[in-house]
């Protein structure tokens, strides 16, 4: 086990495969930026990829998520799955945009995936399109829903990220869509994540607020955390059982529980969502650095990391100093 200064362990590996998305979403890559994405030789082989997530098993890690960009627009995430499926982990999922994942999970699940959470912010054709830069039918990513569901990729979990104006009001459509198919739908406060994505405090829709519209069209009990460091409050449906969740990220931080590590496609860890510029573990993988070494190299990262943005964040708001930060789409959520 490998505990940081402030006592919190090591347990939770998000792994970045590739900065490119399909999406173009106004609250990560908006219009009109000029992006610049890693060269193939910039990125970690799945060979290093697995090597360094061996590495880290003693220190703790048990769970790992891929993220992009889309992870499923990297070739071949089917044979780095099943590589990683080879290791002794109690976790292995992807958060994907779902656009293709109706062609998709079944070879996720052959290659031993164990679930996947699905990022969908509206159930309006238009105002999705809107947001994530391109045409897209919310029946695309829901046949997508469907079939993660169909071929056991479960508990499929669906992402809202809920901003005040935008989306607001359809959490209560959503609920319930989401209940009748069986789904655990966890919407998300809007954070500030990256510097492009116009962020501001008045487009933050609390999860009080959720609650409070939510609780006069459902019956809703509490639920108690499934393990140390979960970030989402969970509840569910009283009547029949399926789990809502809530990411109170902004307005009730959970930084005193953070056991997450992050590693980017370009083999950087960052030991906050909401950090600068991470520390270049790839050198030291490409160097041919042994199991032992990157286990020293990452318990020393993790021994002396203080991170607690989420709760620093408003303090920093009104002295005006937040500071430049990576974006979404190089860190993956
Ligand atoms: P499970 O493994 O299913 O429990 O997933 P999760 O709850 O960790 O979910 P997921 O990775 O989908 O994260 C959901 C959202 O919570 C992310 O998209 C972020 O917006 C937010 N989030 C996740 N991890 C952190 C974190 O460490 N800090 C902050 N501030 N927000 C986070
Ligand atoms: N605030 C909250 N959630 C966000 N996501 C992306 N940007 C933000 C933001 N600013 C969500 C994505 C996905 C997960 C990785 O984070 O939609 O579900
Ligand atoms: Fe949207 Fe995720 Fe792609 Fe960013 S990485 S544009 S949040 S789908
Ligand atoms: Fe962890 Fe940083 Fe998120 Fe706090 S803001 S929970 S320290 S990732």
């Amino acid at each position: 086990m490998t505990l940081d200064r402030l006592g919190r362990e090591l347990h939770d590996l998000r792994i970045s495969i590739t900065d490119r998305c399909n999406f173009r979403c106004a609250f990560c890559m908006p219009d009109g930026e000029d992006y610049q994405f890693f060269h193939r030789e910039e990125i970690l082989s799945f060979e290093e990829i697995k090597h360094f997530v061996k590495a880290l098993i003693p220190l703790g890690v048990r769970k790992v998520r891929l993220t992009g960009g889309e992870p499923l627009l990297r070739r071949n995430v089917e044979r780095l799955v099943s590589m990683l499926g080879e290791l002794p982990l109690q976790d292995l999922s992807l958060t994907t945009n779902g656009f293709l994942l109706k062609e998709k999970a079944k070879s996720l699940k052959s290659a031993g995936l164990r679930r996947v959470t699905v990022s969908l912010h509206s159930l309006k054709d238009e105002v999705l399109s809107k947001l994530v830069g391109r045409e897209v039918s919310v029946s695309h990513i829901l046949e997508g829903i469907e079939e993660a569901l169909r071929v056991g990729l479960t508990p499929v979990k669906v992402n809202v990220c809920v901003i005040r104006g935008v989306n607001d009001g359809e959490i209560v459509d959503m609920a319930h869509l989401f209940k009748r198919m069986g789904v655990v739908v966890r919407f998300i406060e809007f954070m500030d994540v990256g510097n492009l994505n116009r962020w501001s405090l008045e487009k933050v829709f609390s999860v009080k607020e959720m609650l409070r519209v939510l609780s006069e069209h459902f019956r809703l009990e509490p639920v108690a955390k499934s393990y140390r460091g979960e970030v989402a409050e969970r509840y569910r449906h009283v009547d029949c059982g399926v789990e809502v969740g809530f990411i109170a990220s902004v307005t009730q931080p959970f930084c005193g529980d953070c056991n997450r590590l992050r590693l980017t496609a370009d083999g950087r860890l960052l030991t906050c969502l909401f950090a600068q510029e991470g520390h270049d573990v790839k050198s030291l993988i490409r160097s041919g650095a042994g199991e032992e070494e990157i286990r020293d190299f990452v318990r020393h990262l993790w021994q002396v990391r203080e991170d607690r943005y989420s709760e620093r964040r408003l303090e920093l708001l009104k002295e005006g100093t937040l500071p430049k930060k990576m974006e979404m789409f190089k860190i993956g959520g």
